[in-house]
């Protein structure tokens, strides 16, 4: 079985390094709030729900080396590791989201600096095990959406390591494998950073659920020859109206979803949900660098000074959604409704 994303041990965050997986399976050790940045930065770690605990993980590392009896320095310089933590990626709500989570618990309290720092690392602790508990919820509603037989295609790694264990999109695949649903899933391989091919096929290869890899252009064609029965994968943002943010082809597979009447689901745990952005439009996405464009796992692929357009995620407009699964429930059009509603039956 495929081990936690992410966890803190003996003072520092240690997590799965994503990024020559599967060739080369090695933990990193990050010590500072620094090296958190870099990992997120460079998707050593990934996948909304896994940077959002790392962030928290970065807020308690950050605690832990402020030496100072003093409060109000205590917070000053805190907030500046809150700050550079939240420059490191610009689209998953998660990552802001876990910040302000761990950001509340210290300025409503009025306890010294120590008993702050010990809080700070415990709520981390508590999102990471909440992650790994609405993934759990998300996969058993999920599931009911699965019939024996079906055919499933998924997007980029919406799995285990884009949390802390389990997955969203991929928990719902293997909380249906569990209960032993004959399906099987095609993965798209999710240029340009591979997350489908070298995450997601080797996240289902361990666990023996049959996959077949794609290559992206690939999902249309089997459309056509009525070889998908549903799509699933998850969101790095939920706007309010269910306009999504996902990995760079999302909104083409939703596309080929409708043209071809297939199901189109998205599974997401609340946190990512952004009320605050009335609709797609509004969601930052972020562009990466044309290296990764260029070249395939270090090798040269394209000329030198092309012109490169990187963007890493998409929107996917709400009509082209058929449910938002998330650990209260599913949510079905009008999201700008059924949204509100799972969240104030369950108060965030
Ligand atoms: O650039 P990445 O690998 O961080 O992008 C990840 C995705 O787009 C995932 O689909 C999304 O974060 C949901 S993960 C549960």
């Amino acid at each position: 079985m495929i081990a936690r994303t992410i966890e803190w041990k003996d003072n520092k965050v240690l997590m799965i390094d994503q990024r020559e997986l599967p060739a080369k399976y090695e933990m990193l050790t990050c010590s500072t709030y620094y090296e958190v940045i870099d990992a997120i930065k460079n998707m050593a770690i990934r996948g909304a729900p896994a940077i959002g605990v790392a962030a928290a993980y970065g807020m308690a590392l950050a605690a832990h080396s402020i030496n100072t009896k003093n409060k109000s320095d205590f917070l000053n310089r805190l907030k500046k590791a809150k700050i550079a933590l939240s420059s490191s990626r610009p689209t998953a709500i998660n990552l802001f989201w876990a910040l302000e989570e761990i950001w509340k618990g210290v300025v409503s309290s009025d306890e010294p600096v120590d008993e702050l720092k010990k809080k700070i690392l415990l709520k981390a602790e508590s999102l990471a095990q909440d992650d790994i508990k609405t993934n759990y919820l998300i996969g058993e509603y999920g599931s009911t959406l699965f019939q024996d037989g079906d055919r499933i295609l998924t997007h980029c790694n919406a799995g285990s390591l884009a949390t802390v264990f389990y997955g969203t999109a991929l928990g719902v695949i293997r909380s249906a494998f569990k209960e032993k649903k004959n399906i099987k899933i095609y993965i798209d391989e999710t240029r340009p950073v591979l997350q489908g091919a070298r995450l997601t096929a080797w996240e289902l290869q361990i666990e023996e659920i049959p996959v077949t890899l794609i290559c992206d252009s690939v999902a249309g064609f089997l459309m056509y020859q009525k070889k998908i029965d549903k799509v699933i994968l998850g969101a790095d943002r939920i706007a309010a109206n269910g306009d999504i943010a996902n990995k760079i082809g999302t909104y083409s597979i939703s596309v080929l979803a409708k043209t071809h009447n297939i199901p189109f689901y998205v599974a997401a745990p609340t946190s990512t949900i952004d009320f605050n952005i009335e609709d797609g439009k509004g969601i930052p996405i972020e562009e990466r660098e044309p290296l990764e464009v260029t070249s395939i796992m270090g090798k040269k692929i394209a000329p030198d000074h092309i012109n490169v357009y990187n963007p890493a995620f998409d929107i996917t407009p709400n009509e082209n959604i058929t449910a938002i699964i998330t650990e209260y429930g599913i949510a079905e059009p009008p999201y700008i409704k059924t949204l509100n509603t799972l969240l104030t039956k369950n108060k965030r």
